[in-house]
């Protein structure tokens, strides 16, 4: 049995995760760097780098001490090193270059925005591909058909902010603070969906890209329409209906596109993941759509949705095909969809 170590510190979660070739996560740590940022109302990049310097050794030594594996013991050292924030990309990446060294053994190369995707055949215990993939997080909106683990081909993704990122500016306007997302989706609880109405780009074009800058404006408009100051006091009972009118927008647009996704290509499986999936609203009108269309909805559990390392076990279809990454890896702030390679298996293993 293969062992892994992984390294996530593409935004401000320091994360590592010890894992096998059977997809079994040994240990999965994040050091959430929340606090840090949340007095400047959103993840500032010079600090998360300082941050993820200081804390990834003490991160790693953890996942090694919860997995009890030793050092010596792994066969693999894995990283995501893309998309993100460079000068947070480079920590990661510089460490497991490090360690890929000193240990003599193969580096390999994840996809941030891919794993999220993988997190499902994780969590799932069996194969979820061929399948719609939707990667909703904080700074990506993305739809891909995914042939296979590592096949991604891109069919939409957002033309200006993502998902979790308009989830997080429209909290600063209703006054709740950051990470928004949480914050806006406990206030809609208390709110009418329908009390205000906002703009759904695309709904009913059959284009898979979406767009949530309009979104964001109108709701900044309501805001001063209806008397009150983007970011000050709002009553609690109107922040609530704002939130939940928000948040149903997204909602509605999220799954009119993966339905329409579901549909252009034939399939009858959706994976989502990223930060957004963590919505519990959102959450059960994918569940609705699916059951409606007999499709079957992949949804990771909470610590397998936001930011983590486990989600880089995609890395274990890369070691058995042997798709090392080199030495001189680069880590790569823009997302690009990655070119499967077709190579000879390595390493033959059963899958579960
Ligand atoms: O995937 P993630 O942890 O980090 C990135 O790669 O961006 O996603 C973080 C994003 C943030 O924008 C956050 O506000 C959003 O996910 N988020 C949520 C919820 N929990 C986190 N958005 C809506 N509802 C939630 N419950
Ligand atoms: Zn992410």
């Amino acid at each position: 049995m293969a062992l892994f170590l992984a390294i996530e510190t593409s935004c401000d979660e320091t994360a590592a995760a010890v894992f096998d070739d059977a997809l079994q996560i040994r240990a999965n740590v994040v050091a959430s760097q929340t606090d840090l940022h949340a007095r400047f109302g959103g993840v500032v990049p010079e600090v998360a780098a300082r941050a993820h310097l200081q804390r990834l050794m003490p991160v790693i030594d953890e996942a090694l001490r919860q997995s009890g594996v030793r050092l010596c013991e792994l066969d693999a050292v894995a990283v995501m090193n893309t998309p993100g924030l460079v000068g947070s990309l480079l920590v990661g990446v510089s460490a497991a270059k490090m360690l890929a060294v000193a240990l003599e053994k193969p580096l390999l190369a994840v996809n941030h925005i891919e794993a999220h995707v993988y997190a499902c055949r994780i969590a799932a215990g069996r194969d979820v591909f061929p399948a719609i993939g939707l990667v909703v997080s904080g700074g990506h909106t993305v739809l891909f058909h995914c042939r296979s683990a590592l096949e991604f081909e891109l069919l939409g993704a957002t033309l200006d902010d993502a998902a979790g990122e308009a989830f997080d500016k429209a909290a600063s306007m209703l006054g709740l603070g950051f990470p928004g997302g949480p914050k806006v989706e406990k206030e809609a609880a208390a709110g009418n969906p329908r009390a205000l109405r906002f703009p759904r780009a695309f709904l009913h074009e059959p284009r898979l890209d979406f767009s949530f800058s309009g979104l964001k404006t109108a709701l900044l408009y309501t805001i001063r329409d209806l008397g009150y100051q983007p970011g000050g006091e709002i009553p609690a009972s109107v922040r609530a209906d704002l939130a939940a009118s928000f948040q149903q927008a997204v909602i509605d647009v999220l799954v009119a596109k993966c339905a329409q996704a579901l549909e252009q290509t034939g399939l009858n499986r959706l994976c989502v993941g990223g930060g957004v999936a963590a919505n519990k609203t959102l959450r059960q009108a994918l569940q609705q759509m699916c059951t409606a269309r007999g499709a079957e909805l992949f949804v990771p559990p909470m610590s397998l949705c936001t930011d983590n390392a486990a989600m880089a076990a995609m890395a274990v279809e890369l070691y058995r095909l042997g798709q090392f990454a080199p030495l001189d890896l680069d880590a790569i702030p823009t997302y690009r969809p990655r070119r499967p390679v077709k190579s000879t298996p390595l390493v033959t293993t059963t899958s579960t």
